[in-house]
């Protein structure tokens, strides 16, 4: 039999000196040879042992790198005949080195993408956000947690793992801590629930991408609090809706103007227990006119009741979604304000009728939430460190709002109005004299102040302001994060520009 012709080698440079062991270098060295076009498919390569005499190697490292690219579908075998470079391989087509971690430069434009994503703007950190400041938004006493039961409890579920606790499992969550979630939200939030109603979801901003998904198409017309939670618009824009900007008064949405604007909206998102950012509790008759417009419209009510747990002046507001005879409110809550955002556990409650619903879209979405923390949680709230941490941190919070107040009147006066104090983490103060608070949020944070500037919060005519968390401020240092604040705003000239 005709022995067939051995291949050419390519130029391939071992290193001796280089940590890279010789088979990936020789990997390397043919991937780059054929993506670079100088091996092309159907060409046949040297034998291992000819590769080896050649490149004064064992044949050990030469027959690791054929294995790989065989594997690969770099090199084809055909019996008898020796080692080619794959004929399935286009004959044209990137260029690439191979191992080199470099990503492409892009040459081709436009580069396509969905218009849903297109519709957000990209993500980068407010120029006013980007370092931790007096009067942050939506960081807390952590200093007061409590870290060691935590941990223990923590131990508990990771030393001590079932197995079932390790399969997948309802898209729901947590048989367990569902039914300690529907304990606590009847008790302490008047929600009318039971355990099947409770999905378990990473956080309020989950349950809205998945009431998007679930209640609305694209084209949708949704009502949105104007002023407003800036997360929760972004869930909707993504989902393709149509915002209605509604109005917020002292009464909280102002749901005839909302009618006004669209009656036929399918759906309408709130923060009634305390208005996000303007902190207004709904009245009574908003609640019912809202639970009545959407009964009579067939719309949804999507309540997030993100903070609820922390007021001051009162009890704890009772659910919009108690209130409603027609199961036409989806409530949402979090443990982002509680015990800490980085937990990423949040629940919703479904109309009975619309969980089969839920449960299929979310199986489609993440298929079901991480079990250990939901385990580690079930166990902090059963055991009752969760209600000992939330009077503790009211006592605390409400300590650090009062320093807060009294730290803006000393300074201000009456030249700017407060709002929302009485409940939650933060509160809104206004901007006097024509200034503006955008330029002034990003002056402030170069004097180590964090400002959320009230106008971002508006898609229509917006007011001037900031939103301040008081949740991290130490009491001590209130009142001279204050007067440095004075002293910014006063050097800040009136309707300067942004
Ligand atoms: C109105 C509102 N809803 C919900 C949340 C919490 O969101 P998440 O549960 O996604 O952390 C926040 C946090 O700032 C908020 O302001």
């Amino acid at each position: 039999m005709r022995k067939a012709p051995s291949g050419l080698s390519p130029v391939i440079a071992l290193d001796r000196a280089s940590g890279k062991p010789l088979h990936k270098q020789l990997y390397e060295g043919f991937c780059t040879a054929i993506l670079a076009r100088s091996l092309r498919p159907g060409q046949r390569v040297p034998s291992s042992r000819a590769l080896a005499l050649e490149l004064r190697v064992s044949r050990i490292p030469v027959l690791n790198a054929y294995a790989q690219l065989l594997a690969e579908g770099y090199f084809e075998a055909r019996s008898g005949s020796g080692t080619f470079v794959s004929r399935s391989l286009p004959d044209q087509g990137v260029s690439l080195e191979c191992g080199d971690n470099t990503p492409p430069v892009v040459r081709s434009r436009p580069r396509q993408v969905s218009r849903r994503s297109a519709l957000l703007r990209l993500y980068k950190p407010a120029p006013w956000a980007n370092k931790w400041g007096a009067f942050i938004v939506g960081q807390l006493a952590f200093e007061h947690f409590p870290f060691p039961v935590w941990s223990s409890l923590l131990n508990r579920h990771v030393r001590n793992v079932r197995v079932n606790s390790l399969h997948y499992g309802d898209p729901m969550g947590s048989e367990s801590f569902r039914a300690t979630i529907a304990g606590y939200l009847r008790t302490a939030r008047a929600v009318k629930c039971n355990a099947s109603q409770i999905m378990i979801v990473s956080g309020s901003q989950q349950a809205l991408d998945l009431c998007a998904r679930v209640l609305l198409d694209s084209g949708d017309r949704l009502w949105i609090e104007e002023p407003g939670y800036w997360l929760a618009r972004h869930a909707f824009v993504m989902a393709g809706c149509r915002l209605v900007p509604v109005p917020v008064d002292e009464e909280g949405l102002n749901v005839a103007e909302g009618i006004a604007r669209s009656q036929k909206a399918r759906a309408a998102f709130v923060t009634p227990s305390h208005q996000f950012p303007l902190g207004v509790t709904m009245s009574a008759s908003r609640r019912l006119q809202l639970l009545d417009w959407a009964h009579r419209s067939g719309a949804w009510i999507i309540e997030d009741d993100y903070d609820n747990e922390y007021r001051y002046e009162s009890m704890p507001i009772a659910s919009l979604q108690g209130l409603d005879r027609n199961s036409r409110v989806i409530y949402i809550g979090t443990f982002s304000k509680t015990l800490f955002p980085s937990l990423r556990l949040g629940y919703i409650v479904i109309p009975p009728d619309l969980v089969d619903r839920f449960r299929a879209v979310r199986h489609a979405m993440d298929v079901y939430p991480p079990h250990l923390y939901q385990a580690v949680l079930d166990d902090f709230i059963g055991e009752g460190h969760f209600v000992r941490h939330i009077r503790k941190t009211r006592v605390l919070y409400s300590e650090r709002r009062n320093i807060l107040v009294d730290a803006i009147r000393k300074e201000f006066g009456a030249s700017v109005e407060i709002l929302g104090a009485e409940a939650g983490v933060h509160l809104v103060m206004t901007l006097p004299g024509g200034r503006r608070d955008r330029s002034i949020s990003r002056q402030a944070a170069r004097e180590d102040l964090w400002l959320w500037p009230l106008s971002s919060c508006y898609l229509e005519k917006p007011r001037q302001g900031f939103i301040l968390g008081f949740g991290s401020s130490a009491p001590s240092e209130i009142p001279k994060a204050m007067t440095n604040l004075r002293t910014v705003i006063e050097s800040a000239h009136p309707r300067s520009e942004e």
